[in-house]
């Protein structure tokens, strides 16, 4: 193994009910008065907004409450909340949500303790060195906020949106609580964005060119393997407990490094993918589903030999990995499997089935402009991605 640094320093509270010890884990954390942060209403619907404020009460936590965050959250709302932060004497903010909302709250959250603009960290003008701590109450298995030090947001243009993210260790949230019934309210589709992302969490971290990967390559093939089959049983369990359960840790450990120690990983898909939803406001799920297997067949010649361990190991495909020939029909046959699979569980696997029609030569030119900064960067390690080879991928995605 090569050297590497592990921190996953959140506090991890999960299983039933879990969302009634926000209060104790703020005060734990330091926090004296905070923000709350949710979105478009599923938690109020359920009453886990009442429980979780009602956890605060009881803690005597004094809190303000900020409701609104949209899917691809929006740099609008952030503004707001780091006024409204700055405005009351926040020192702690609680996430109630998925990935958006905890992103917006980790925005704030350093925004708060920076004179400029927040959408600075965004260009990477510079690097944020403090932030309010951040704890979340995880409602959809996906993004994997709730462990990793990534944040997304999608800045508002007349001219197109723009979808940008910055990861620093100091948005790591200090606490999760992850209560798998939270999640039984979720629709099929959410449910399955979800298991699209955590797969792709591990995918992009699978597809590198490290050396010795034996135990990180067992951690990658158990996690996609168990999100696989859960994420088939949920479309006709929707509230089996242990399948919930097993997503949900699967959404934090496919994010939070844990099989990411072996160098860079590949980070393609990803950045392909948040032009899409930046353009199409999309789910970033759905968008990774649609376009996988253009990138796959992109580049699967570079490395065949990673994408036919990966048919063996995640669909059974026997295979003689000694013969060169075989090892591309192998790996061919996996990438196929793949769309299988994202097809069973109601994922689009093209951009015309994402958006419900095909996307226009100017909007994937824009894409491929958007996402390789005018043809001055690349996109991933596996292949250096240029802007021409980004925009075939767009097209072969159609
Ligand atoms: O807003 P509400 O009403 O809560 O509805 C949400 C939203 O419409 C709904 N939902 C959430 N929990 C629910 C529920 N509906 C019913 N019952 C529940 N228990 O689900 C919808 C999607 O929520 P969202 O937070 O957008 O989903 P997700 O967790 O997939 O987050 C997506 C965002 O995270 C970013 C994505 O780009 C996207 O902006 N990502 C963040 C990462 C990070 N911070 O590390 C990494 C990821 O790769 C990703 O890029
Ligand atoms: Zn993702």
């Amino acid at each position: 193994m090569k050297e590497f640094t592990y921190y996953a320093p959140t506090e991890v509270v999960f299983g039933p009910d879990t969302e009634n010890r926000t209060g104790e884990l703020v005060r734990k954390w330091g926090g004296s008065k905070v923000l709350v942060v949710y979105g478009g209403g599923s938690c109020v619907r359920s009453g886990l907004l009442d429980r979780v404020t009602g956890s605060l009460k009881e803690n005597g936590i004094p809190f303000e409450s900020l409701g609104g965050v949209v899917p691809n959250p929006r740099l609008s709302l952030v503004r707001r909340g780091i006024d409204l932060a700055r405005g009351e004497g926040i020192d702690f903010i609680v996430a109630v949500g998925g990935g958006s909302v905890i992103d917006s709250a980790k925005a704030i959250a350093a925004g708060v303790e920076y004179e400029g603009d927040v959408w600075d960290f965004f260009l990477r003008k510079l690097v944020p060195v403090k932030a309010l701590p951040v704890g979340a109450v995880l409602t959809i298995p996906a993004a994997g906020s709730e462990m990793s030090d990534g944040c997304v947001v999608t800045r508002e243009d007349e001219c197109g949106d723009e979808k940008k993210s910055f990861s620093n260790n100091i948005c790591r949230p200090r606490f999760a609580v992850m209560n798998p019934e939270l999640t039984y309210t979720l629709p099929a589709y959410q449910t399955s964005c979800g298991v699209v992302d955590i797969m792709m969490h591990t995918l992009e971290r699978y597809f590198t060119r490290g050396g010795d990967m034996y135990l990180t390559d067992a951690l990658a093939d158990a996690l996609l393997r168990t999100v696989m089959k859960c994420g088939e049983k949920v479309m006709s369990a929707p509230d089996d407990y242990s399948v919930r359960a097993s997503i949900m840790w699967a959404s934090s450990l496919a994010h939070n490094d844990l099989t990411g120690l072996r160098g860079q990983g590949d980070w393609a898909v990803h950045g392909l993918e948040h032009e899409v939803s930046g353009l199409f406001d999309v789910a970033h799920g759905a968008g990774l589903a649609a376009i996988w297997g253009a990138w796959a067949r992109y580049v699967v010649d570079l490395c065949p030999e990673r994408f036919a361990r990966l048919a063996v190991s995640l669909f059974d495909i026997p295979a003689n990995l000694d013969s060169k020939e075989e090892m591309m029909l192998t790996a061919n046959a996996g990438i196929e499997a793949m769309l299988d699979f994202f097809r069973l569980i109601g994922m689009p696997v093209n951009l015309t089935e994402l958006i419900g029609r095909e996307p226009s030569d100017e909007e994937i030119r824009h894409m491929a402009e958007m996402c390789t900064k005018g043809g001055t960067a690349t996109l991933g390690a596996l292949r250096k991605l240029t802007i021409e080879d980004v925009e075939t991928i767009y097209r072969n995605a159609r």
